[in-house]
């Protein structure tokens, strides 16, 4: 591992850079005394400078400290979420240039209550630590992380500490479903997969229940075992608890973990389906968004369910035509071995009814036709208009964000089946991520109110921008984790 950055405090520090990110009207209203003022005497700022994601450098002579601007764009509601995106384009910036040290000013963003400075420092520390974040596990040679020493000009130094603890809470919660969702398939077998999970929280306030084998049918489970068959590594449902208020409702997060998707039987085609050791973004997700919530230590009461299978070909794997009988009394055609997801997460859903849920979201890297339908910039979410609605805006203000989509009643019949209660597939080639919402509300019960989010689209990013680096992007653990917080 490399040093991560250390984030102080203060006033006055020498650093060999001074960042300052800068909204589109900061340079009208910079006031004197200041360091922008200072720099003001010196230099001419470009117009440019505050627009979102522009980077612009003024290096000083000798002694001389340089200077960064970051542009944040224009003042607006969603500004802390624009704060984490340029501190993710500063970090990368500054890393870039082998600084080891930095001096943060925010005094070009106009004056502030002092809960908008609280949410602007947890935000910066938050996006520098994704925005330089690097999965480099793999590559002999590491990412050198360079700017070791981060001082945030505060005057409040104790009270904007815990702000500090915040961004870094949210950041390594995310950046653990960022390690999850890009490790091949071979270092994160299901049992892998768990076993990771299990040494995360240790010594954290978190029950890890690992469930495999016999125990899986025992259940009553039939769309996990029957998808993990076909695979030397079998498939794994855990069960992980979060309670530190037993008076609030039951929540469950629902995680799809599919280690590998190959499609099974009915095998993908592309070239290189590499990306697909990432069809556990959603599981990696609900596993981040837990280790936030217990590393912030919210009162909650929370379980996380994820079901982990690799789905592959095999003589023992499961076949088209298969009929797979759910303990919800639901028996499902098997159309399609490639649309496994579903059939995992129908187990997890009855499972939440079962063990008292009142509240139930499932996440999952589903359909290519989410995509298709509203792109790779939105996720989609269906089900209960006021959790569809608190969960979207939670996303506003984390940068992720959701559009909802309608569970259209009338679409049920294009999951009939000649001989079974439903099939997997829809026979018809339209609405395929409506389709795939209709079937898992088969398994859901009428005890718990049920949203559902297919994230396809945003699990990997393919190129850095902000506070995201290419790879997985670590989608749905700062969402869920701030949807659970603000639920008073
Ligand atoms: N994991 C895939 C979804 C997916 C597709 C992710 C392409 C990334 C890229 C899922 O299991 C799947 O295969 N879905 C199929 C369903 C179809 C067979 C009905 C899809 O969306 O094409
Ligand atoms: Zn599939
Ligand atoms: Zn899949």
């Amino acid at each position: 591992m490399n040093a991560m950055p250390i984030f102080k405090l203060g006033q006055g520090g020498a650093g060999r850079v001074i960042i300052f990110p800068v909204f589109k009207d900061s340079f009208e209203q910079a006031h004197s005394g200041g360091l922008l003022a200072s720099f003001l005497e010196k230099h001419e700022p470009r117009k440019r400078m505050g627009e979102r994601g522009e980077v612009t450098w003024f290096y000083g002579h000798g002694e001389q400290p340089h200077y960064l601007f970051v542009g944040v764009g224009e003042r607006s509601q969603n500004a802390a979420f624009r704060i984490t995106e340029a501190a993710g384009t500063a970090g990368r910036a500054a890393e870039q240039e082998g600084l080891q040290s930095a001096v943060i000013s925010f005094e070009a963003l106009g004056k502030r209550k002092d809960e908008e400075e609280e949410s602007f420092v947890a935000a910066w520390v938050e996006g520098w630590l994704l925005g330089t974040y690097a999965f480099d596990r793999y590559r002999s040679k590491k990412t050198h992380r360079s700017v070791t020493a981060i001082l945030i000009e505060a005057e409040r130094k104790e009270s904007l500490a815990e702000a500090v603890r915040l961004g870094e809470i949210r950041a390594q919660g995310t950046m653990l479903a960022r390690d999850l969702t890009n490790e091949p398939s071979n270092a994160l077998t299901p049992l892998k997969f768990a076993e990771r999970v299990r040494e995360h929280f240790e010594g954290v306030e978190v029950s890890v229940d690992i469930k495999t084998g016999e125990e899986l049918e025992h259940l009553g489970m039939a769309g996990l075992p029957a998808v993990g068959r076909g695979s030397i590594n079998p498939p794994v449902f855990m069960d992980l608890r979060y309670c530190s208020d037993p008076a609030k409702p039951l929540t469950v997060l629902v995680g799809k973990g599919i280690t590998f998707d190959t499609g099974g039987i009915s095998l993908k085609r592309d070239n290189d389906i590499s990306d697909m050791r990432m069809d556990m973004a959603g599981a990696a997700g609900v596993i981040g968004a837990l280790s936030i919530i217990a590393a912030r230590g919210i009162p909650a009461n929370i379980a996380v369910l994820v079901a982990a299978a690799e789905n592959v070909p095999d003589a023992n794997a499961l076949l088209p035509g298969e009929v797979l009988r759910y303990a919800n009394g639901t028996t499902v055609q098997v159309g399609n071995t490639d649309s496994e997801g579903r059939l995992v997460l129908a187990d997890a859903l009855v499972y939440a009814g079962q063990i008292g849920a009142q509240r139930v979201v499932d996440m999952a890297t589903l359909t290519y036709s989410c995509v298709g339908a509203i792109g790779s910039k939105l996720a989609g979410i269906w089900g209960d208009d006021r959790l569809v609605q608190a969960i979207r805006t939670a996303g506003e203000g984390v940068g992720e964000k959701l559009w909802q989509l309608p569970l259209v009643d009338e679409y049920e019949d294009y999951l009939k089946s000649d001989y079974a209660d439903i099939c997997n597939i829809s026979r018809v080639g339209e609405a395929g991520a409506i389709t795939a919402a209709l079937f898992l509300r088969k398994f859901t019960s009428p005890s718990y109110k049920w949203a559902h989010i297919d994230m396809n689209g945003l699990k990997e990013a393919s190129g850095c921008s902000g506070h995201l680096v290419i790879g997985a992007t670590g989608y749905g653990a700062r969402l869920l984790a701030e949807w659970v917080a603000s639920d008073v």
